[in-house]
């Protein structure tokens, strides 16, 4: 395992459509997912996309631990997601302060979904399958973004909430 470089936004790679993975249970996925899992840990995101790590594959790695300091952001189970699928379940939007890994300190406000169904197959090909809300539903749709070569900047609607973490004061606590 090892941890890689994140693509900060200016690189073209992000900007791409990643394409579909079509081999499961693979060493080559297993190493991917691994390093992934390491550079998330390591960064402290809240989630990865492989293009983020120069992959443009259709993978994506999540999870949020329960943890006092950010006692507002709920638990998101440790999740890794290939080919997802994204279907809103009602046409709800929030706003809500998104940060990412590929645009360091810097925070911004993003309408998402509130309400969502995802599917996908995870390393090894299993299914998963889930309708969830809020938070999670959030880093769902930042993530599966990441995979259309869509940046969380492109999606502020106004600029006036978008700007450095330090002068933010305590906003919008997580990065993926
Ligand atoms: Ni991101």
């Amino acid at each position: 395992m090892s941890i890689r470089e994140v693509l900060y936004m200016g690189q073209a790679s992000l900007f791409q459509v990643s394409e579909e993975i079509r081999e499961f249970n693979t060493p080559e996925l297993d190493r991917l997912v691994n390093d992934m899992l390491e550079t998330m840990a390591e960064m402290d995101g809240a989630g990865l996309a492989a293009p983020q790590i120069g992959v443009n594959k259709r993978l994506v790695i999540f999870g949020v631990e329960e943890n006092p300091r950010y006692p507002d952001v709920e638990p998101v189970p440790l999740t890794i997601l290939i080919n997802p699928v994204i279907e809103m379940l009602d046409e709800k939007m929030e706003d809500g302060w998104e940060g990412c890994l590929s645009i360091p300190g810097m925070r911004g406000v993003v309408p998402r979904y509130r309400h969502i169904r995802y599917h996908g197959l995870d390393q090894k090909g299993n299914v998963i399958d889930r309708k969830v809300s809020d938070f999670h539903a959030r880093v769902v749709q930042h993530e599966c973004d990441h995979l259309d070569g869509i940046l969380y900047t492109q999606r502020i609607r106004d600029m006036k909430l978008f700007g450095f973490e330090n002068e933010l004061g305590n906003k919008g606590t997580t990065e993926s």
